[in-house]
């Protein structure tokens, strides 16, 4: 990167925290921020695959640990973000973009299906930024908040997402309450809301039921499904001094989805 870019786009110095980090986007978040400069810890439920995307990271010759934490769990969060602190010092940047979706039938959907998605997606996501916050408020750490939503936050879906589209919409609310709440202390929060992109858990549901591939593409204008890399990019940008004077919104990381 020249000066110009490092300048604009750069992170290092600074340490980030990407939930859901073993996988899909969240684990292409973990190392583009890497590859920009940052120091990363990388939370995830699934200590395999976690140890595997660290391994991944360091081979790079970056800097990089995992925490096992389930961010559903108040007390698992509080504990997790002690570690981090304790091996990195600090927190600048928190992506909260651990999520699972549970497809049902609204008229069938089940108490558990309906409480398990929000307590991971929107529950969790509050409880990291409850944790992050308040130690950014206190060490005066002017960091950055990014929270991944969807595009189901702002169009419906007919696929039996009705639990997980709430998340979403809740995740945007959040956002912009946040960003007010904590605009004094000069902590940036704004949200991502990827359409369909290809991570491990669309392209085995597409290989499951390949009619989804089509609906997925028919959705969107540009013709084809997001790559991860879509994603990294726009979590680069909102972590960046790039984005000093952008708070509160939902970056709409689509293909064009929603601009129909
Ligand atoms: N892939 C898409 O098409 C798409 C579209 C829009 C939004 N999103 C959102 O992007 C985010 C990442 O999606 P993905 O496709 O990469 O999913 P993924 O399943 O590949 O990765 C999610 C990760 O979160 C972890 N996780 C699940 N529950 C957890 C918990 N309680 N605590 C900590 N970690 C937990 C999983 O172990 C997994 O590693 C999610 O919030 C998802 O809703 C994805």
């Amino acid at each position: 990167m020249n000066a110009y870019l490092e300048n604009l786009f750069g992170l290092s110095g600074l340490v980030a925290v990407v939930t859901g980090a073993a996988s899909g986007i969240g684990l292409g978040i973990a190392e583009g921020y890497a590859r920009a400069g940052a120091q990363v810890a990388l939370l995830d439920v699934n200590a395999e695959r976690l140890e595997e995307a660290v391994l991944q990271i360091r081979a790079e010759g970056y800097d990089a640990a995992p925490f096992v934490c389930d961010i559903s769990k108040a007390e698992d969060v509080r504990s997790t973000i002690a570690a981090v602190i304790e091996r990195f010092g600090k927190i600048d940047i928190l992506v909260n973009n651990a999520g699972i979706g549970m497809r049902s039938p609204a008229e069938s959907m089940t108490d558990e299906q309906w409480l398990t998605v929000l307590s991971i997606n929107l529950t969790g996501a509050f409880f990291m930024c409850r944790e992050v916050g308040s130690h950014m408020i206190a060490r005066q750490i002017q960091g950055r908040v990014i929270n991944m939503a969807s595009i189901t936050a702002v169009v419906g879906v007919e696929t039996g997402n009705a639990n997980y589209a709430a998340t979403k919409g809740g995740i945007v609310a959040m956002t912009r309450s946040l960003a007010l709440e904590w605009a004094k202390h000069g902590i940036l929060v704004n949200a991502i809301a990827p359409s369909h992109t290809r991570t491990p858990l669309i392209e085995a549901l597409m290989e499951r039921q390949p009619e989804t591939r089509r609906y997925f593409e028919n959705n969107i204008p540009l013709g084809r499904l997001g790559e991860v890399q879509d994603i990294v990019g726009a979590a680069i940008f909102l972590a960046s001094s790039a984005s000093a004077f952008v708070t509160g919104q939902l970056l709409l990381v689509d293909g064009g989805h929603t601009a129909r």
